[in-house]
């Protein structure tokens, strides 16, 4: 992601988006066809940020409970599906590990179904996975979550389109107004060639930085499958953000 950064009155650093990006998605991808329905028609303004907004309420560890970071305890017996640990360091353009930042997760179960009143995917709920969670990174940059590994599912974006397996991102940064949210994708997927809001980004570096790394290393033997993914909030090793409110696509 290449950003130009912006000193905001309140001193914080901000990204900006160059328009001619091949890391960042357009904000209209005719191949994502409701990118035509909702993305800004007008020039973006700079918003600066005051004191309200750099000082207002932070999302933190008093938002996490105990079993938020472990999708797989939050009902009274495990879901079904794969149990995959996936966890990561979020740093900054220079590699400093960015601590006690919100880290928030949502995802389909392993069927490929949302706990959302919208998802019509005649695939079945799982009674006990709710899909979603959240954690504090601690004092070096790193979280953890456990989960299920999710399913692929259809979308009807185009003729027999299907989402790769994914797990959606919300980081908060030092104030709310900071808010970025990126997917996960898993390594070896087959879908993702066609999947065109993985194709938005254009520069394959960039595609390859949404891409998680199976790690043997954290795997926990007879137990859980680990996977890694860093995320990096700034500069030329950026991962990939949205810039559009957050979507269950
Ligand atoms: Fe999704």
């Amino acid at each position: 992601m290449t950003t130009h950064e912006t000193r905001s009155p309140g001193g914080l650093i901000l990204p900006q988006y160059g328009s001619d990006d091949q890391s960042h998605p357009a904000l209209n991808t005719p191949e994502y066809r409701s990118t035509a329905l909702r993305y800004p028609k007008q020039p973006l303004q700079y918003l600066p940020q005051y004191l309200t907004e750099v000082t207002g309420p932070l999302l933190g560890q008093d938002r996490c409970g105990e079993h938020d970071h472990d999708l797989t305890v939050q009902h009274d017996d495990e879901p079904l599906g794969e149990r995959i640990i996936v966890g990561g360091r979020v740093l900054d353009s220079g590699g400093k590990p960015v601590p006690n930042t919100l880290v928030e997760i949502w995802q389909a179960n392993s069927a490929g179904r949302y706990r959302h009143q919208g998802d019509r995917h005649p695939a079945p709920l799982d009674r006990n996975f709710s899909g979603s969670g959240r954690c504090m990174t601690d004092s070096d940059g790193n979280y953890k979550f456990i989960t299920i590994k999710p399913g692929a599912y259809p979308w009807r974006n185009h003729d027999n389109a299907w989402r790769p397996a994914h797990i959606h991102f919300s980081l908060f940064g030092q104030a709310f107004t900071q808010r970025l949210i990126t997917q996960m994708y898993f390594p070896g997927d087959p879908l993702c060639y066609q999947d065109p809001i993985f194709n938005s980004v254009r520069d394959e570096q960039a595609r390859e930085r949404m891409i998680s790394r199976f790690d043997l290393d954290t795997t926990v033997p007879e137990w859980a499958l680990s996977y890694k993914f860093d995320i990096v909030l700034r500069g030329l090793e950026g991962s990939v953000f949205e810039d559009e409110e957050e979507e269950d696509d």
